[in-house]
């Protein structure tokens, strides 16, 4: 009866992973969301059964601790797959490079601030409250979702010089995992970095006028890095792709930042 955590699951991939996880009638199903009344309106919308939703918010290390504390009481005290999908994905800052912020220096430092206290912040407080359920696991897996925008390959080749505080907090998750896996070392604990691709969360369709003029933006900087891109992929592709890569990876493999993709490539 494997356990997963899901932290940030109210919409776009992480409400997939319970999509995808509850059709598996064995697994228990764990969502944490700011607001779990409207999520649990879903779920049940959905009849997706197997999933709990609990109240947590990333910036809030208190919330974490006392939804881990339900999850232990809800598993017998074993998380098996910690997901720390949830974060804060900037659109004010989107499409600005760093010379964009001359004269908005006020926006530069707020957004910049929300981007690592939820990001960075939210992950370490993540990991810090469930890390004696995935302990008592005999899988022992932890997931932060990343993005292939904090790869300097891919900012170089692509030219994308925009979302600079957003791919400033997810390089910064990625050192954090380094270190969580140097301190895990000899725990038998697996901990990644997984990029999920470019995938449609915020709009239902590319058709939709604002994914059409957001999407047409990003297309500039996509096709330079993959000159056969054809647009984001669709949350249940990238949730299954992202289970593969889950279920593969070893304590050989902790610390690293991985793509959905097995070739290794961001989108
Ligand atoms: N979509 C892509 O193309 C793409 C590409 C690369 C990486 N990613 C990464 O994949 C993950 C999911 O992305 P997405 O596209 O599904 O994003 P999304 O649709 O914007 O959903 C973001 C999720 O994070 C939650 N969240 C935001 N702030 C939170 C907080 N303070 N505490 C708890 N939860 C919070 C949101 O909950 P609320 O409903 O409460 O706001 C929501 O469930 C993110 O880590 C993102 O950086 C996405």
């Amino acid at each position: 009866m494997p356990s997963y955590v899901i932290i940030g699951a109210s919409r776009g991939i992480g409400y997939q992973f319970l999509r995808s996880l509850s059709r598996n009638p064995s697994n228990t199903v764990v969502a944490t969301a700011r607001d779990p009344t409207s999520t649990l309106e879903k779920v049940s919308n959905d009849k997706l059964s197997n999933v709990h939703v609990l109240a947590a918010d990333l910036t809030d290390a208190a919330s974490l601790s006392a939804a881990a504390d339900e999850t232990s009481k809800l598993t017998g005290g074993v998380v098996d797959y910690l997901i720390i999908n949830g974060a804060y994905v900037s659109q004010a800052t989107a499409t600005q490079s760093p010379t964009a912020f001359a004269g908005q220096e006020s926006l530069w430092v707020s957004d910049l601030t929300t981007s690592i206290a939820t990001n960075v912040t939210g992950t370490l407080y993540s990991i810090n409250a469930f890390l004696p359920l995935v302990r008592a696991s005999s899988i022992k897996k932890i997931v932060v979702t990343s993005s292939g925008m904090a790869d300097t390959d891919l900012i170089l080749t692509s030219g994308a010089a925009g979302g600079v505080p957003y791919t400033l907090s997810k390089a910064a998750v990625n050192a954090l995992v380094a270190k969580y896996a140097a301190e895990f070392e000899d725990t038998g604990i697996v901990i990644i970095a997984l990029s999920p691709g470019l995938v449609l969360t915020s709009w239902d369709s590319l058709e939709d006028p604002q994914a059409k003029a957001m999407y047409g933006f990003l297309d500039k900087w996509f096709k330079r890095y993959e000159p056969n891109f054809k647009g984001p992929i669709l949350p249940e592709e990238s949730v299954d792709m992202q289970l593969k890569v889950i279920e593969k990876v070893t304590t050989k493999d902790s610390g690293k930042f991985l793509s959905h993709r097995e070739d290794g490539r961001w989108i």
